[in-house]
C-alpha cells in the first residue's frame, strides 16, 4: 500500500443522530480500516483527547482508539481496538470526572466498574485480551459505550443531561454562524 499521510477528521458534536447509533462489527482488517485507525489516532492526539470512537468521526464501525498515558516523559501508548468487547468486570467501582470530545468543555462524575477485561482484534487481525484498571478502564468503557450509541451524559440525571445538551446546541449554532 502506498504511503498515505494520517489525516485529521472533523469530530461530530452532540446532539447528532450518528452518535446514537449502534455500530457494526468490522470483518477482516483491511488497509482501509488501518487508515481509519491511523486517522482516529491523529484526530485524538490533535484534539487532544485520551480516547476516540469511530462514530465520533461519522464512521459507524466498531473501532476505538485510546491512549491514557498522561504523565510527562512517559512513552505514548497508542492503542486501536477493532470489535472491542468487555468480557469481565470487577464488582469494585470507580468514579472519574469524564469528558468527551463530542461534548467539549463539559465534565461530570461517572461511576463504572474499576477493572475490566477487554478482548479485541488488533490492526493485524490478531485477537488480544488485556486487563485495564484506573483511567484506562474508564476510558475503554466510555469508548465502547460510543459504539452502542451511548454517551457519558446518559449516566447523568435528566436535568443535568438536558442542560448540557442545550449548551451543545448553542455551541453548534455559534459554530455554524462562524
Ligand atoms: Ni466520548
Amino acid at each position: 500500500m502506498p504511503y498515505i499521510r494520517r489525516m485529521k477528521r472533523p469530530i461530530l458534536i452532540h446532539p447528532d443522530p450518528r452518535l446514537k447509533k449502534v455500530c457494526q462489527p468490522v470483518g477482516d482488517i483491511t488497509d482501509e480500516l488501518r487508515k481509519l485507525a491511523d486517522d482516529m489516532l491523529e484526530t485524538m492526539y490533535d484534539a487532544p483527547g485520551v480516547g476516540l470512537a469511530a462514530p465520533q468521526i461519522g464512521v459507524l464501525d466498531r473501532v476505538i482508539a485510546l491512549d491514557c498515558v498522561k504523565s510527562e516523559g512517559e512513552a505514548p501508548r497508542p492503542l486501536v481496538m477493532f470489535n472491542p468487547e468487555i468480557i469481565a468486570q470487577s464488582d469494585e467501582l470507580n468514579t472519574y470526572e469524564e469528558g468527551c470530545l463530542s461534548i467539549p468543555d463539559q465534565y461530570a462524575e461517572v461511576t463504572r466498574p474499576k477493572i475490566v477485561d477487554v478482548q479485541w482484534m488488533d490492526r493485524d487481525g490478531a485477537l488480544r485480551t488485556e486487563t485495564f484498571d484506573g483511567l484506562w478502564a474508564t476510558c475503554v468503557q466510555h469508548e465502547i459505550d460510543h459504539l452502542n450509541g451511548k454517551l457519558f451524559i446518559d449516566y447523568l440525571k435528566p436535568l443535568k443531561r438536558q442542560m448540557i445538551t442545550r449548551k451543545m446546541q448553542k455551541l453548534k449554532r455559534e459554530r455554524a454562524r462562524a
